[in-house]
Formats: structure tokens, sequence, C-alpha cells
């Protein structure tokens, strides 16, 4: 398939469910928007936007399933949460199905989830804007309002924030932590606090 937005758009609409489709029309939006605002470039955010959550809804055996099918490498904490292969398998199929080529978008949705440490800028937008989106509520996610207004003045210091409230969502509950997850997180506060340890 082509790198059509509106056609991917509408094949998108046909394979996931209703709800996971409006939140990837929002992830779409805001990367575009935060593309711009970065003058980075707003048609490969949109796409990586639009593709990020692909592979979200399989259940757990079949993302396990096909990982190992593809030959993607699975460590101990991803076989044990399966949920945390859906970047990297999504951005297996964007390249398969899709035709995504450009590494950057390949690499943008292969790590939306966990975040990793040294982001370039489009894996920021991606990883911020899943997290901003507009169909996302402040009911159950800590100073949301301010977080999207501080993705659109210092990316660096909105990849932080959303770390940490991740973080200690995680910690507070039973899920395990991607160690990926655990060193973006000290990245990021070393890099916005230098001299913090
Ligand atoms: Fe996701
Ligand atoms: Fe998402």
């Amino acid at each position: 398939m082509k790198n059509d937005l509106l056609a991917i758009k509408k094949s998108l609409s046909t394979i996931l469910p209703e709800k996971r489709f409006y939140h990837t029309l929002g992830v779409e939006a805001v990367s575009f928007s935060l593309a711009a605002r970065y003058e980075s470039n707003t048609n490969q955010a949109a796409l990586a936007g639009l593709l990020h959550d692909l592979a979200r809804c399989f259940p757990d055996p079949e993302l396990l399933k096909q990982c190992d099918a593809y030959h993607l490498p699975v460590s101990e904490v991803e076989r044990r949460n399966p949920y945390l292969l859906h970047g990297k398998l999504g951005a297996y199929q964007a390249k398969e199905v899709y035709g995504i080529t450009d590494s950057n978008m390949l690499s943008a949705i292969a790590y939306h989830t966990t975040g990793k440490p040294d982001m370039n800028l489009l894996e920021k937008i991606i990883f911020t804007a899943d997290y901003i989106e507009p169909n996302r509520s402040g009911k159950h996610i800590p100073d949301l309002d301010e977080i999207r207004s501080l993705a659109f003045h210092d990316i660096d210091q909105a990849v932080y924030r959303i770390l940490d409230n991740t973080l200690k969502y995680l910690e507070s509950g039973t899920q395990e932590i991607d160690p990926l997850t655990k060193e973006a997180y000290n990245f990021y506060k070393q890099k916005i606090n230098p001299g913090s340890c």
C-alpha cells in the first residue's frame, strides 16, 4: 500500500476497534502538530502516528506467535508481558504491509510504548502524542493539560513528565516495568536537570 494517509486511514478503520481507531486519529493529529511546531517532517509524523498502534489489538498469544514467526527478538520481560510487543510488531507490519521503510518512522512505532534513552525528535513526538492526544482523559492522567502545554514548549520536559507518570503508575500496580522505560526516565531526568543523580 502507498504511503497515502487517506488510504491508510480507511484500511485501519477496518482493522482497529472504534475506540482504538479514534485514538489513532488523535495521535496522528497531535504528531502532525508537534512536527510543525518543531519544524520537522509533518507527513512522516502523521503517518507514524497513524500506524503506531497497528498491532495493539492482538491478543497476547498472537503477539508472541507473530513475533516468534517473524524472528523478532523477544526479551524475558516481553515474554511475560506480551502487550509490550505491540510496538515492535507494529513496526514490522508497518514495513511489510504498508511499505514504510524510513528507519526513524519504524523506530518511533517500535518504541512508542516503552520510550528509550536519547530518542530522536520523531520518536519523542510519537511517544508524547500517544500520551496527550485529545481522547486521553485527565481523570486518569495526573497533570495532563500541563503536559499537553509543555509538549509544545519543551518536548524533553514533556517526555520526562510522561515517563515519571508512567513509572509511578506502573509501580503502584502489579504490571512489570520494561527496563528501557527506567533507562529512558534516568536519561531524561539527567538531561533536563544536569547534575542530578
Ligand atoms: Fe501503543
Ligand atoms: Fe497508542
